[in-house]
């Protein structure tokens, strides 16, 4: 066990109560699967979980940086913790993630956030008890923004589901999207080596979870300075081998490395859910080549196309972008051409926002706050249009669904199918954590109903 964990767990020992911790994740899956990294040190020096801010002795922030909205979002609350640190002088706050990798972060803090003890960035996880170590014994402000390779890599987790988990099979991003923050805070892209990454999917199907989510920025170009060389299809092949009852998702793949060899083994492979999440961005090839994407429109629709040759209903979603700097109306309206072409089955979509430091920062841009507003109502029109068609191929059908909590509406739980629509069927909480047949009776524009056989 690591030095300052076991130094932690000694000094907790001598207390009457255990103390307690609270950790949040903001943004994107790999923050919460690095938080339940942080929550897994942090319980084997011998903190408890609390459940919320003010009963915790530690709580610690883990930020992102993606947009400029979820930063304020985390200063408003941190600016919230003040109290807290007024009425215990020996509540330990600490902030990690994306945010905390930048350099202004730390400034920011420093001068108008005194309540903060700990800094701590995206490589320096396994820092974190040496750090806190260092908060608790000299109580003085620490922050360590160092990049240390692989960062946490190996280790254990404490999850906060019992069937669903998510596996990073590679850390950074060397794509440098032109508005994207990512590759700058979170280094280079390296990939775990596929023993690791096995090892893991096997040891999380022997204690019966589920659904696991392969993890990267850009899991298909995984594969790069392995000592053991392997690409993503390969590693999806070896994944399928693996002995269980679970299904295997990824997130993200990139389209310009998105080869027919991974579309295969989709697939080919029975453990991999028919779905492919897959970022578009922008349908322009002016905006797409300006954000650096480095493909097409139509090489996009290639891709979808080769998908679609092999199954028409087969589900694809996306990432989109609207009001990228000076984004034309033709440009948006390409965006809406694809997306009718396309036939998503659902979109995740963003305003842009303009992050210090990446090179769309500096691109002029004379598109209004409202004309970008108004455009991201268009979109979000056209998708549920979209999904409200293209959901009717479901209904007779039998789908399986992973059970994962209670409906809004009364009596009914809600779920994912491997086609990542979400399903609601009549069902008790039994049914939480477990994949069933369900027969789809009606579609709306954001969900399907079922019943379950
Ligand atoms: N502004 C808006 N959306 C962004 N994304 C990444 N950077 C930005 C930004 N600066 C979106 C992209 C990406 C998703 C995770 O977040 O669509 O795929
Ligand atoms: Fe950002 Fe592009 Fe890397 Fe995704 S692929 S993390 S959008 S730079």
């Amino acid at each position: 066990m690591n030095l300052y964990i076991e130094r932690i767990a000694d000094i907790l020992s001598k207390r009457d109560d255990p103390p307690l911790c609270y950790v949040h994740s903001f943004g994107c899956q790999q923050n919460v699967s690095d938080g339940e990294k942080i929550l897994g040190m942090l319980c084997k020096m011998g903190y408890g979980v609390s459940a919320d801010e003010e009963s915790a002795d530690v709580i610690i922030y883990n930020t992102c940086a993606v947009r400029e909205n979820a930063e304020q979002r985390v200063y408003g609350l941190i600016g919230g913790l003040k109290h807290l640190k007024e009425k215990n002088p020996d509540l330990i706050i600490g902030l990690c993630g994306c945010m905390a990798q930048e350099e202004k972060t730390v400034e920011k803090v420093r001068s108008t956030y005194k309540q903060i003890d700990l800094i701590f960035g995206t490589h320096a996880i396994q820092e974190m008890p040496r750090l806190l170590y260092e908060v608790i014994t000299k109580r003085k402000f620490v922050y360590d923004t160092n990049e240390y390779k692989a960062s946490g890599s190996e280790i254990e987790a404490v999850r906060s589901s019992s069937f669903k988990a998510s596996v990073p099979i590679m850390y950074g991003c060397d794509n440098f999207c032109s508005y994207c923050i990512v590759p700058y805070v979170r280094g280079r892209e390296v990939s775990r080596e596929p023993k690791a990454v096995l090892e893991e999917v096997r040891h999380l199907a022997e204690k019966g979870y589920k659904e696991i989510m392969l993890l990267g920025q850009n899991v298909n170009s995984y594969g790069k300075n392995l000592s053991e060389p392997m690409n993503f299809a390969q590693l999806l092949r070896r994944i399928n081998e693996i002995k269980g009852d679970f299904k295997v998702r990824f997130m993200s793949p990139h389209p310009k490395d998105m080869t027919k060899e991974v579309i295969d083994a989709v697939f080919e492979c029975d453990k991999v859910c028919k779905h492919i999440h897959l970022p578009l961005q922008s349908g322009s090839d002016d905006v797409l080549k300006r954000m650096n994407r480095r493909y097409t429109s139509e090489q996009y629709m290639d891709i979808v196309s080769y998908i679609r040759e092999k199954d028409p209903g087969f589900s694809v979603t996306t990432d989109i972008i609207v009001g990228f700097p000076d984004e034309s109306e033709e440009d948006f309206k390409a965006t809406l051409d694809i997306m009718e072409r396309v036939r998503f089955d659902n979109i995740y979509s963003f305003i842009y926002s303009r992050r210090t430091g990446t090179s769309a920062a500096d691109m002029p841009d004379g598109i209004s706050d409202e004309e970008k507003s108004e455009r991201m109502t268009r979109l979000l029109k056209l998708q549920r249009s979209i999904s409200e068609e293209h959901y009717k191929r479901f209904v007779g059908k039998t789908l399986e669904v992973l059970f994962d909590g209670e409906s809004k509406k009364p009596g009914l739980m809600t779920g994912k199918s491997d086609e990542f629509v979400i399903v609601e069927a009549p069902a008790d909480e039994s049914v939480k954590g477990q994949r069933k047949k369900v027969k789809i009776i009606k579609s709306y524009n954001w969900a399907l109903y079922g019943e379950i056989l």
